[in-house]
């Protein structure tokens, strides 16, 4: 019950997967959340914004899974700049379409008990 629930979930964010969604290592199995936050940034006329997102786990712990969701489905792009996936941390780079309101729902998921 509770695996095709998850199952379901990762299916349905599977497919809405298009141009701006970032998912990178494992973000459902035998990893845990270790911190969500959600970042908007409104947008301003004609321009483009660039944000960064940079987080450090508690001791060390190396990064399992990264997920960037843009809830807005716009062309908003995101990259991983520094670190990532079997590192300890992880900076973003977050770029706005031009005059439009930038969403990322980032999660960065580690394993739960490995420690360093
Ligand atoms: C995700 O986890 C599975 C099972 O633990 C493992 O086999 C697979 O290699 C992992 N994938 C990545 C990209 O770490
Ligand atoms: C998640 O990471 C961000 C950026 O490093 C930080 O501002 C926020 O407090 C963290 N949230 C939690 C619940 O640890
Ligand atoms: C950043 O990500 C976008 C798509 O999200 C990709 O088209 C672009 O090539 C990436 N840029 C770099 C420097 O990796």
């Amino acid at each position: 019950m509770r695996i095709s629930f998850i199952l379901f979930i990762c299916s349905v964010t599977y497919l809405s997967v298009k141009a701006s969604h970032l998912v990178l290592g494992n973000v459902s199995d035998r990893v845990v959340l270790a911190n969500q936050t959600k970042v908007e940034y409104a947008g301003f006329p004609f321009m483009k914004r660039v944000k960064f997102f940079f987080y450090n786990t508690p001791d060390n712990r190396p990064i399992r899974g990264i997920q960037a969701l843009d809830p807005l489905h716009t062309k908003s792009s995101v990259n991983v700049t520094a670190g990532g996936v079997g590192f300890p941390f992880v900076n973003l780079r977050m770029k706005s379409e031009r005059g439009t309101t930038m969403v990322f729902d980032i999660g960065i998921y580690v394993d739960p008990d490995l420690r360093y």
